[in-house]
């Protein structure tokens, strides 16, 4: 798993070079659902917080196999599943073929390849890994599908994200040893105020399925209309711990009230803090990305967790079908 990490900027670019011709030409679509579960799902709800003002069209992020109402002719639906074997996602593309709504899917195999045929545009990753450790693809293969649809441009920042990210990984893993040292025995929520929910989002899946520890993740500033209100009163179930992920590109705006929240949790709680690192939002994002994954990977290691096998995520897919 931590050859993983270290691989993400090489998977970044790597999916770049993963194009296909889009089912329907530039600026013919006036929306874009992306559906996907889990490690399939976080890449797209990266992008969508990356890319929040530049975007030219919404782009939804849908768990679930149920297509929106709102799902129309000119909207593209691409499915992404690492393994191409998720029923929610495989659902939702059986959908939207049934439906006649443009179709892309992102996979390294499975029953969604076999859906798509030669009739749906595919981009084929390279397979073999845990699906949460195959980021750098999912991500790059949805950014370069964008730029294709003429909806935003990526390539650029995603080469200088990953080129960032390369430079900040060695210093990474010391700054993971010492939050992991902090954290052990805790229960941690991670905070994260956008572009980094998406980013807090990753952290605790990773703490759950690497390191099997209960962790949850909590978005600012809507965290701080209601789950603030709750350290106020559930100390007595353990030693919790607040995580607030900080970017320096943060307005002074943004940062004084994430000072504020701060200090309103540490009255309740061991508050850490893990700045991410780099020039560009994306870069920032995925510093702090590694950080977590190598968090999660040190607290696994110190747990006397495996990390690469989810067997309780597996019993239940396979229970499911
Ligand atoms: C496993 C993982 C899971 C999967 C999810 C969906 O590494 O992170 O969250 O991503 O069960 O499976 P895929 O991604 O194959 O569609």
């Amino acid at each position: 798993m931590r050859d993983a990490v270290r691989g993400l900027p090489r998977q970044l670019e790597e999916g770049l070079e993963l194009a296909v011709e889009p089912p329907v030409s530039r600026g013919a679509i006036d929306s874009l659902i992306v559906v996907g579960m889990g490690g399939s799902a976080i890449g797209a709800d990266m992008l969508v917080e990356w890319l929040w003002d530049r975007l030219e069209v919404p782009v939804a992020v849908l768990r679930g196999e149920r297509l929106p109402r709102w799902v129309g002719e000119k909207t593209l639906v691409v499915a992404v599943s690492y393994s191409g074997n998720t029923r929610e996602t495989l659902t939702a593309a059986a959908s939207a073929i049934e439906g006649g709504h443009p179709l892309v899917a992102i996979t390294s195999d499975g029953r969604l390849a076999e859906l798509c045929q030669d009739a749906i545009p595919l981009i084929r990753v390279p397979g073999g890994l845990p699906p949460r450790a195959a980021l750098g693809y999912l991500l790059s293969t949805s950014a370069r599908l964008v730029e294709e649809l003429g909806l935003a441009d990526t390539s650029r920042d995603v080469l200088e994200g990953a080129r960032e990210l390369q430079e900040a990984l060695p210093g990474l893993a010391q700054d993971a040893d010492r939050l992991a040292e902090a954290l052990e025995g805790t229960l941690p929520t991670v905070y994260g105020h956008p572009p980094f929910t998406s980013v807090a989002r990753r952290w605790a899946a990773q703490l759950n399925e690497n390191a099997k520890l209960m962790a949850w993740w909590g978005e600012l500033p809507e965290g701080s209309h209601n789950q603030v209100e709750g350290w106020s009163g559930s100390l007595e179930g353990g030693p919790l711990a607040a995580i607030f992920l900080r970017d320096p590109g943060e307005s002074p705006t943004v940062a004084r009230f994430m000072d504020e929240v701060t200090a309103v949790v540490s009255r309740e709680a061991a508050c850490h803090t893990a700045t991410a690192v780099g020039e560009t939002r994306l870069g920032r994002m995925l510093t702090c990305v590694a950080l977590g994954d190598l968090l999660s990977l040190e607290l696994a290691e110190r747990r006397g967790m495996e990390p690469l096998e989810v067997p309780v995520i597996e019993a239940i897919k396979n229970a499911r079908g």
